[in-house]
């Protein structure tokens, strides 16, 4: 499987990236030369999805590096610190990011050669993203038989990762052995990855997708020969709960409701085993302008309530299966996860 454009990459010693708030329309390459350019990407969703937040986290710290010696300054340990703290206040839901970071710092406290070992470090998070996307589709495509059709919710592709995507992987995968599957995509709103990203990619890379607003997955799941609904995650609890795009948890209850099986495709640096359950997970909180004024124009009356939160957690029983670089974890998934867990994250 090979993609034929780049969510991020490391080029003249800057963070550059496929501008995703411009997509579908205008393919327009951002590129981040200080940590603060970093952190705006991250937050207005230039770069967005919980790996590629990670590995642009620990591309962001290699910049702010830079640019604290290029005003002259000898870069310590503490200086890492205070970039890693800047960095994680971007966003609060996906784990990747803090893992990213914390990778980030490890490397900083034992270093004699920080810069040098933070962009080898960072690389390595880059190309270890790549690796474990291709085995989470490895896996999960074993799931698929030819003339499937799936739903997907988000974006959870390679727009979402530095390789080919974590759900959508999936679908790369059984595509690339030789299985035909089809694709519903939620539009999902507010800010329509679904629409503006998977559907992009999704076509980009010769998959037939078809669009649907949020509200219409019911009637597919009802009237479509839906095989299965694949999304990502962005932080899965160590009871299998597991936080992604708002509209995912009443997503999986519809699934339920039909008899169509609910899988969420993740790396292991999306395990959050220090959150016993889902509940813990931090939700994010977004701009009610995304919700009021998302579409171009003014869609609510001046002055009322909007309440916007970009995730929700589906229940752990809702999820068959939760489909890993290392394996696809089964309830319980107290047991599953844990035992995945403590397998190490790089292939
Ligand atoms: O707000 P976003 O676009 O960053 O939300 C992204 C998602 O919810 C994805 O499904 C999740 O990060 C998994 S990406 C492989």
């Amino acid at each position: 499987m090979s993609l034929d454009f780049r969510t991020l990459w490391w080029e003249d010693d800057a963070l550059q990236m496929l501008d995703q708030t411009l997509l579908p329309q205008e393919e327009q390459t951002l590129v981040c030369r200080t940590k603060e350019d970093v952190w705006e990407a991250i937050k207005r969703l230039s770069v967005r999805g919980a790996p590629a937040i990670g590995v642009a986290a620990a591309y962001g710290v290699v910049v702010g590096a830079l640019q604290a010696k290029t005003s002259g300054a000898v870069l310590t340990r503490e200086m890492v610190e205070e970039i890693c703290d800047y960095l994680a206040s971007s966003r609060p839901t996906a784990v990747n990011l803090f893992w990213a970071l914390d990778r980030m710092r490890k490397i900083a406290s034992e270093s004699h050669d920080i810069l040098n070992d933070l962009l080898a470090e960072a690389k390595t998070i880059h190309q270890q993203d790549q690796d474990i996307c291709r085995r989470i589709g490895e896996h999960g495509q074993t799931l698929l038989s030819n003339g499937q059709t799936v739903i997907t919710h988000c974006n959870a592709g390679a727009l979402a990762t530095s390789g080919q995507g974590t759900a959508l992987s999936v679908i790369y995968a059984a595509a690339a052995a030789g299985k035909e599957i089809a694709v519903y995509t939620d539009e999902t709103r507010p800010l329509l990855q679904g629409s503006r990203l998977s559907a992009w990619e999704l076509q980009r890379c010769g998959v037939h997708a078809t669009v649907i607003c949020d509200n219409m997955a019911a009637t597919v799941l009802r009237d479509k020969d839906i095989a299965m609904v694949i999304t990502g995650a962005d932080r899965v609890a160590a009871n299998g709960d597991a936080a992604n795009k708002i509209g995912t948890y009443g997503l999986a209850i519809l699934a339920h409701e039909h008899g169509v099986p609910f899988y969420v495709a993740a790396p292991i640096s999306t395990l959050d085993m220090s959150l016993e359950h889902g509940g813990l997970i931090p939700i994010e909180e977004r701009d009610p302008k995304e919700i009021y004024e998302g579409m171009g124009r003014v869609t609510a009356p001046e002055g009322v309530d909007v309440f916007n939160p970009a995730f929700d957690v589906t229940p752990a029983k809702y999820i068959k299966g939760i489909i890993t670089e290392h394996g696809i974890a089964a309830p319980p998934y107290v047991e599953s996860l844990a035992r995945l867990a403590s397998m190490s994250p790089a292939p």
